[in-house]
């Protein structure tokens, strides 16, 4: 999804339309009754700057979708994310959004802290006073989001606190240690390698909110996997409709089994109602330290139970994995 680089509006003339456009049945369609971070008028300056505001201030379905994904998934990240910032004072955290295309979700994530930091934060009642210190990194192997990524934190004045790399995760050049993983859609196994990152980088927050899983859909259809008999399984993987949904959910149940496994206290859960998209699952897990070999005997014996696959997120970990679960 993209939509374009709008000119400039003067800033006072953006807010008289948005105040005349946004009436209250306008809002309650759009917001369904919801606080959410983003607000229409109160933020159609940064809304317009990202492209997800028009020049009269209204906003095309296409726009809708994403500015409801982003308020959704920063309403869900925002309270372990102040924790995270109150249990570090007058540390900088930093941030990874993987996969971050436009960089709608990291731009308003750092363009919300900035105003909660300033003392200003209308819409995160649980923000408000706090001082986030953040750096946020946006990572994406398409040169074109990126430009344009760079240029809306100018536009926004939060170039001093982000930064954009043009390559795959693999090959982002990230500092030792990372406070917070978010991918929203990063394609198929680009979401393995964005939860790998917080993994191996001892990220206290991840929240991932997986695409096309594409992995185990593969796997289902080669010929050996889970027969027609000789697993109860085989019945849902050898159906084609049924084999994508299952597919979609065991891997997400695969990566939250090792997620756990991996000292982390995780859930799956709907971030966003699926009239919106039906990729609506977001994967939340924040880290408690302590490796976990009851999620290690789930992890395993959900695998089993399937046949045995060793998915992208496995073979990413699968050297810490080895150290900790010589198994
Ligand atoms: C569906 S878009 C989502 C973009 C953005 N997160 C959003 O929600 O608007 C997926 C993005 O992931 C990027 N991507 C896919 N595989 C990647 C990888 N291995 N490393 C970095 N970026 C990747 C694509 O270039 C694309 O911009």
């Amino acid at each position: 999804m993209s939509f374009p680089i709008l000119k400039p509006v003067d800033p006072s003339e953006l807010a008289r339309r948005a105040r005349s456009h946004w009436t209250p049945d306008r809002l309650e369609r759009l917001m369904a009754g919801k606080r959410l971070p983003l607000h229409p008028v109160t933020h159609c300056a940064f809304l317009h700057a990202t492209g997800l505001m028009d020049d009269d201030a209204s906003v095309t379905s296409g726009q809708v979708k994403k500015f409801l994904q982003i308020n959704h998934m920063i309403n869900l990240i925002a309270p372990p994310f102040q924790a995270l910032a109150k249990a570090m004072p007058g540390r900088a955290l930093t941030l990874l959004d993987a996969g971050c295309g436009n960089s709608w979700l990291s731009l308003a994530f750092a363009f919300l802290a900035r105003e909660a930091s300033t003392g200003h934060s209308p819409q995160i009642r649980d923000w408000r006073d706090t001082r986030f210190d953040l750096h946020v990194i946006g990572v994406d192997t398409n040169a074109t989001v990126i430009a344009q990524s760079r240029d809306r934190a100018a536009v926004l004045g939060l170039e001093s606190v982000m930064s954009f790399q043009c390559c795959t995760l693999q090959e982002a050049v990230l500092p030792d240690r990372l406070h917070a993983v978010m991918a929203l859609h990063a394609c198929d196994t680009a979401t393995d390698d964005a939860l790998a990152l917080g993994l191996k980088k001892q990220a206290d927050l991840l929240a991932v909110a997986p695409c096309c899983q594409a992995e185990l859909a593969q796997y289902f259809k080669t010929p050996d996997a889970l027969q027609k008999g000789a697993s109860p399984l085989g019945v849902i993987v050898h159906s084609p409709n049924l084999r994508r949904d299952a597919a979609a959910t065991f891997t997400d149940a695969l990566r939250l089994a090792l997620v756990r496994s991996m000292g982390y206290e995780a859930s799956a859960t709907e971030f966003i109602p699926s009239a919106h998209t039906p990729k609506n699952r977001l994967i939340l897990a924040e880290r408690r330290g302590r490796w976990n070999k009851d999620g290690r005997a789930e992890f395993l014996a959900l695998k089993a139970a399937l046949g045995q696959p060793e998915l992208a997120l496995e073979r990413a970990v699968s050297q810490e994995l080895a150290a900790r679960f010589p198994d």
